[in-house]
């Protein structure tokens, strides 16, 4: 059935897990979730960016997230927007079904520029109070996504600051936070402590210096009623990194936030946890391997297939780590 997001981390939060959330694009990646969902007995949260929209179509999602809920009718499914940008992208989300949506008002409407305290807080509230009275849940953003040793947001398409970011603007403050959840009232909260979209994230494997997963506890004594929102969570897993490498890829090294440190997180107030990477990178380390194993295979379902049983190898593994198996 579908759920809110709210009701979805209410229990984790009672239960004391963390549930992540998966971008999703198209048949595959849903089919990968909902199966390792069924096997796990986990809820789930499927949550389609502008990107994934603009890739697969509105209603193609929409039906998509419709089949799930209709094959799996036991699983409890948020269908979640994943970095709104304006209020009329969140109005239209809605519209279309969605249960939840995020408006990510840490930058203007652009997608890149970051934006001021004043504007973050009235667009947001400005969703919830167009999405709590009809039961859709609201995530808001505070602080911007980006590298703690560089400054940058790390993604070049879609979503994230561009040029330079203070060390300021990388940290959510843990007083500003509370400020910003009283005036808007957001379910649950995104916040800054140095991770970043994408393979990108850290040249070495993050230390407190880079990753900082303290500030976490310090902003949920704040706000302890609020979800707190971990983006830029991929581990980048270095088995599929050498599997890609192996097979013609060229993916420069790079690391990704370590599970455990995730496992950390989530017993300092963390309930979602967004992961896109890791399954873009499993998805493409199976195809390489069909394709260069079998040169002779020309049914695009055999690629397909093992992109899938990749991902869903992904999803299980985060399912049982953050504590979600078994609680659907
Ligand atoms: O927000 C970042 C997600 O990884 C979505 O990426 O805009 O390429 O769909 P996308
Ligand atoms: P990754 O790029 O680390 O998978 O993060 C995805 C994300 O935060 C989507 O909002
Ligand atoms: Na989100
Ligand atoms: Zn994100």
């Amino acid at each position: 059935a579908f759920v809110s997001l709210r009701q979805v981390l209410d229990h984790a939060a009672e239960n004391g897990y963390g549930v992540p959330a998966f971008n999703v694009n198209n048949l595959e990646q849903i089919l990968a979730i909902m199966e390792a969902a069924q096997e796990t007995d986990s809820p789930v949260i499927l949550q389609a960016s502008a990107g994934a929209r603009k890739y697969a179509g509105e209603a193609y999602l929409r039906h998509l997230m419709l089949a799930a809920v209709e094959t799996h009718p036991d699983i409890p499914v948020v269908v979640h927007q994943d970095h709104g940008t304006s209020a009329a992208v969140c109005q239209q989300s809605i519209r279309s079904g969605f249960t939840s949506v995020m408006m990510d008002g840490s930058l203007m409407g652009d997608g890149k520029t970051p934006a001021s305290y004043d504007y973050n807080v009235d667009i947001t509230q400005r969703v919830c109070q167009m999405a709590h009275p009809i039961g859709v849940s609201v995530e808001g953003e505070l602080g911007c996504l980006g590298s703690l040793e560089t400054g940058e947001a790390g993604e070049e398409d879609g979503i994230g600051a561009e040029g330079k970011l203070s060390h300021d603007m990388l940290l959510t403050d843990p007083l500003q936070a509370r400020d910003f959840v009283q005036r808007t009232g957001v379910d649950a909260l995104a916040i800054a402590i140095g991770t970043s979209h994408g393979a990108y994230k850290f040249t070495r494997k993050p230390t407190g210096d880079i990753l900082a997963m303290d500030r976490i506890a310090a902003i949920h004594a704040q706000i302890p009623n609020t979800h707190l929102v971990m983006h830029g969570s991929s581990s980048v897993p270095q088995e599929w990194l050498a599997i890609i490498r192996q097979f013609g890829g060229d993916i420069k090294e790079t690391y990704g936030v370590p599970v455990e440190e995730i496992q950390r997180g989530i017993q300092s107030g963390v309930r979602k946890i967004n992961i896109d990477t890791d399954i873009r990178l499993s998805m493409t380390g199976a195809m390489r391997q069909v394709f260069a194993q079998q040169p002779s295979e020309f049914d695009p379902r055999k690629a397909l297939v093992a992109a899938k049983n990749a991902a869903r190898g992904i999803v299980k593994a985060r399912f049982e780590a953050f504590g979600c198996a078994g609680q659907a």
